[in-house]
């Protein structure tokens, strides 16, 4: 058996740190600046909501975002109504029936409770949503009250994800944080008093001045709030932003070794498993039967519909993204254009591709099935699929391919090798 030489290892969450690369299959660089996709038929589908704005800017967040300003969102709305405008008017949603729908960002809790409202009361009076759909509002501490989010809960939102990054004030301070673990309580305390059952949280490990103690304790106080789901992403170093640049000044300590970080994976992994929420993709947990839609949607590759700047878009081969620059945002929503920056038409042989190294980050796919759905032979991806096997980072299992042991914390490596050849 071949053995796999990588010097460092590639964690699974850096999948986000690839400029293009992964996430992004095909690479961003592929695809065609100001043209934009031709009319859609939606069917089975998600929705995504970009809100870009952020009370505080995090130091180590690359995300499409802005400071909130005064003004921000009364400059936002107006556009959000007409974007929506421009798609009911261009698309085919006659057979269009919603999977689940996320209000995400930046963040999405700054929205007022009537635009949070009357975006829900859209989704189901033009773009198909039923009682049942699973409606996610993303949140940061100390931006909703209980009184809030029963305004919510009573408009249709049915599950709520926290952004608590940690427990320990000081390193929610180096994180630039706007909140601290007290508000982060508080705010799922409300999650509970609002009836809203369904409750996620996201935390980080990984994080600079962290150690194994202050991380066991973050996962314990998940667990004492009753959550249902969880993400547990390591922290991506990003070059360019404002950590990488604090880590080498000093002024913060650097992450913690790869061996604690291992040991902190492992550690969540056995702790949350053990409390009744198994791992079910790379980075989430949850109790069975709360297993988030919106995020399988994203990996499986199912059509979603992005709103608000940035946002990205999928209808089969059809990708594109918003333009993620405000004035160019309002520009096309005011003129009635699709807002989109750029977007790309995959090939068979690209969507295979895609499919599997998206589909991969929930443990396992069916080869066959992707692509067949792909409309291409599976013989087209063989040398690779054998690659990866002989080096134990996948393995077949009936109809299955499954990441093993090695392939989870490999998983960026399988990534880039099932995308590589548009590189060769
Ligand atoms: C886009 S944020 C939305 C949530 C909300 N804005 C908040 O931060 O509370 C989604 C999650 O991505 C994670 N995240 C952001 N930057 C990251 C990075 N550099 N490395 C790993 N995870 C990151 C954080 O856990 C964050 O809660
Ligand atoms: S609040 Fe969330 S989206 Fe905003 S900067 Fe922080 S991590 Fe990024």
């Amino acid at each position: 058996m071949e053995t796999l030489t990588i010097d460092k290892p590639q964690e699974p969450d850096a999948l986000r740190d690839d400029g293009g690369y992964v996430f992004h299959h095909p690479p961003k660089a592929l695809w065609d600046r100001g043209v934009q996709p031709d009319p859609q038929r939606w069917r089975r589908y998600s929705v995504y909501l970009h809100v870009p704005f952020c009370k505080k800017i995090c130091t180590f967040c690359t995300f499409e975002r802005k400071r909130l300003r005064r003004d921000s969102l009364d400059g936002f709305i107006p556009r959000l109504w007409r974007e929506l405008d421009t798609v009911v008017a261009t698309d085919d949603l006659s057979a269009a029936a919603l999977h689940s729908v996320y209000l995400g960002g930046g963040t999405a809790s700054l929205l007022p409770n009537d635009a949070i409202a009357l975006f829900v009361r859209r989704m189901r009076e033009e773009f198909g949503l039923r009682e049942d759909t699973e409606v996610t509002l993303e949140s940061e501490p100390g931006t909703k009250t209980a009184k809030d989010l029963r305004i919510a809960k009573d408009a249709g939102v049915n599950r709520v994800s926290i952004g608590i990054q940690a427990f320990q004030d000081p390193l929610l301070k180096s994180l630039n944080r706007s909140h601290d673990a007290a508000q982060a309580i508080a705010m799922a305390e409300a999650v509970h008093t609002a009836g809203i059952e369904n409750l996620h949280v996201d935390i980080m490990y990984g994080l600079p001045g962290q150690t194994m103690a202050m991380w066991r304790e973050t996962v314990q106080r998940c667990l004492d709030l009753g959550v249902k789901h969880l993400s547990a992403y390591q922290m991506i170093l990003f070059p360019d932003e404002v950590m990488a640049r604090l880590i080498k000044s000093g002024e913060v300590p650097p992450q913690p070794h790869a061996d604690v970080i291992d040991e902190m994976r492992a550690h969540a992994v056995e702790t949350f498993t053990a409390a009744g929420l198994p791992r079910y993709s790379l980075t989430e947990f949850a109790e069975p039967g709360f297993e988030c839609r919106y995020v399988i949607t994203t990996w499986d590759g199912s059509d979603y519909l992005g709103f608000g700047p940035g946002a990205y878009s999928r209808n089969h081969r059809q990708l594109w993204e918003n333009h993620t620059v405000h004035a160019a945002y309002h520009r096309d929503t005011d003129n009635g254009r699709r807002p989109v920056g750029r977007s790309v038409e995959m090939t068979p042989r690209q969507t295979l591709e895609r499919d599997l190294a998206m589909g991969l980050c929930m443990l396992s796919v069916d080869p066959e099935a992707l692509a067949r759905r792909a409309g291409i032979d599976l013989d087209s991806v063989e040398a690779v699929l054998r690659e990866l096997t002989d080096l134990d980072l996948v393995r077949g299992e009936g109809s299955l391919l499954r990441l093993t042991e090695p392939g989870v914390r490999y998983a960026t490596e399988v990534m880039k090798r099932l995308t590589a050849s548009q590189f060769s």
